[in-house]
């Protein structure tokens, strides 16, 4: 999936070649700067939509710091309508490039995007996409699920699908709706979904249930943009992941947010991720796109102590706060909260108050360490311009598997022992640790945006699906998962009128 993606969705990285040095205090060439991006295009429809704005001078030569924040005006507009009911924000990444991204909040026939420095128009602006251009909520599913992973620029193959669902070449849709429940469905929170003509059904077992707000969210929208095999699945609400290795020859299939290496639990995007993708430019302010206009000075003037800030929900966590107050100057850990240990402060120290995720990238080296299951921080740490410390652990993320050590982010061991010589390596070797950083913030734009989030929910769905041997059924107790009634701009889906009309 990896490689795929950069040719498929970056298709100027070998403009960049040809490109050459970067520019220092240049000029700002309208027709050199480069535009491009999923957001440009009017059939991926994603809560917020997003484009880049590489910043190029007059020589051909990119701006590898900013031109300025203000360099480029963006004005979105829809060319028939009095208002275009439209966020827009303009992102910093201070490396000479731009996220444009904006949340629409209705429909439109079309839309004109300009983009434009100081009154002249950048690049091929202004940009129309002939539409219909759909918001988030409508509910407007393209009835070809091909057509929908072409038009979404989905990676052909995705390796971790690809291993999760190996281990699972038939899955009985009869069978698994009554044994999984026997099996887990008292001690878990589990729900049982069940999509059947692109509506969702779902039933509950066990107390806890309420996070399924995230696994609802994310089937209900990904069902008004594409139409879903009809497929039938249990998914895991709890932190660890339920299918020991170890157990019996008869496994069942669970999805769960966190994988390991002892389970065999399918591993779908966390419900964090999944979240933040949805939310964006709405309830969340912690993002993929966020985080990449507020990752710190650069790297030459960041802090080099280490930094970790967290809850005392694993022992090795305790460990890592011992050490720093140990070697204060060279890791600053503390708990922001005590809940899982007793706490005793002689040893760990006071509670401290939560610092802002942004301020992390004050600091140069990140300490990315086990909380319960993994820490669902790692994707907006490796989006940062610092670089990461992570320990080996079992858990992971649905990405980690591509992920390489030494490539993406520095190792150390489980039990911390290597830590601080790790560190100390980092710091004897600045330029490999600084493109360590850089190779993980590479992988995280262009692996962990909210299109990829949803490619790899569908294409895990799709692949499931096929393993069916049975017509997967809304079951007894199942209840209907409704869209989401209150928008105030509802849509005219073209897809659906052109039924009716039949
Ligand atoms: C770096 O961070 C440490 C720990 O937070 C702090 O004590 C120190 O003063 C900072 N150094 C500089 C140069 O700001």
């Amino acid at each position: 999936m990896f490689s795929l993606w950069l040719t498929c969705c970056l298709p100027w990285g070998t403009i960049l070649l040809v490109l050459g040095e970067p520019a220092g205090g240049s000029q700002l060439s309208p027709e050199n700067t480069v535009v491009w991006g999923p957001g440009l295009r009017a059939d991926v429809v994603l809560p917020a939509r997003y484009f880049y704005i590489q910043s190029v001078d007059a020589e051909g030569k990119r701006f590898t710091v900013s031109p300025g924040e203000n360099a480029f005006q963006v004005k979105i507009t829809a060319p028939e309508e009095q208002f275009t009911r439209v966020g827009v924000q303009t992102l910093d990444r201070k490396d000479g490039s731009f996220i444009v991204r904006y949340r629409m909040y209705a429909s439109y026939k079309s839309l004109k995007i300009e983009v434009q420095t100081k009154d002249k128009h950048v690049a091929k602006s202004p940009y129309i996409l002939k539409g219909p251009v759909y918001h988030e909520n409508c509910d407007c599913p393209q009835e070809d699920g091909s057509a929908w992973l072409e038009e979404m620029s989905c990676p052909q193959v995705i390796p971790q699908i690809q291993r999760d669902l190996a281990q699972f070449p038939a899955v009985d849709p009869d069978k698994i709706a009554k044994e999984i429940p026997q099996r887990f469905g008292q001690r878990q929170s589990l729900c049982h979904y069940t999509i059947k003509d692109n509506k969702v059904y779902i039933k509950t077992h066990g107390e806890h249930v309420g996070f399924r707000i995230f696994m609802d969210a994310i089937l209900l929208s990904l069902t008004r943009k594409v139409k879903m095999p009809d497929v039938e699945f249990f998914v895991n609400l709890g932190d660890w992941p339920l299918e020991k290795k170890k157990s019996s020859q008869n496994i069942h299939p669970i999805f769960s947010w966190c994988g390991s290496t002892d389970s065999k639990d399918i591993v779908m995007p966390t419900y964090d991720l999944t979240d933040s993708v949805l939310e964006t430019m709405g309830r969340v302010s912690l993002d993929m796109m966020s985080v990449q206009a507020n990752t710190g000075p650069p790297w030459e003037e960041k802090n080099i102590t280490a930094i970790w800030r967290g809850r005392d929900s694993r022992k090795e966590r305790l460990e890592l706060v011992k050490i720093s107050r140990k070697f204060p100057e060279i890791i600053d850990a503390a708990f922001t909260n005590f809940f899982f240990f007793q706490h005793d402060e002689s040893l760990y120290g006071p509670i401290v108050k939560h610092i802002s995720f942004f301020d992390f990238f004050k600091y140069k080296y990140q300490i990315n360490i086990d909380g319960t299951v993994a820490a669902y921080r790692l994707p907006y740490l490796l989006a940062g311009n610092s670089v990461v410390l992570k320990q080996d652990s079992i858990y992971y993320e649905h990405f980690y598997n591509e992920l390489e050590p030494w490539k993406h982010y520095i190792p150390f061991k489980n039990d911390l022992s290597d830590l601080l010589e790790k560190l100390q390596w980092a710091k004897d070797h600045d330029e490999e640790a600084k493109n360590i950083a850089k190779a993980g913030q590479e992988f995280a734009r262009n692996n962990l945006m909210g299109d990829h989030i949803f490619c790899y929910y569908f294409k895990l769905f799709q692949d499931y699906a096929t393993r069916q041997v049975n017509e997967p059924k809304i079951r007894e107790g199942m209840e209907k998962v409704e869209q989401p009634s209150d928008d105030l701009f509802p849509c005219n889906c073209h897809r659906k009128k052109v039924k009716e009309e039949l």
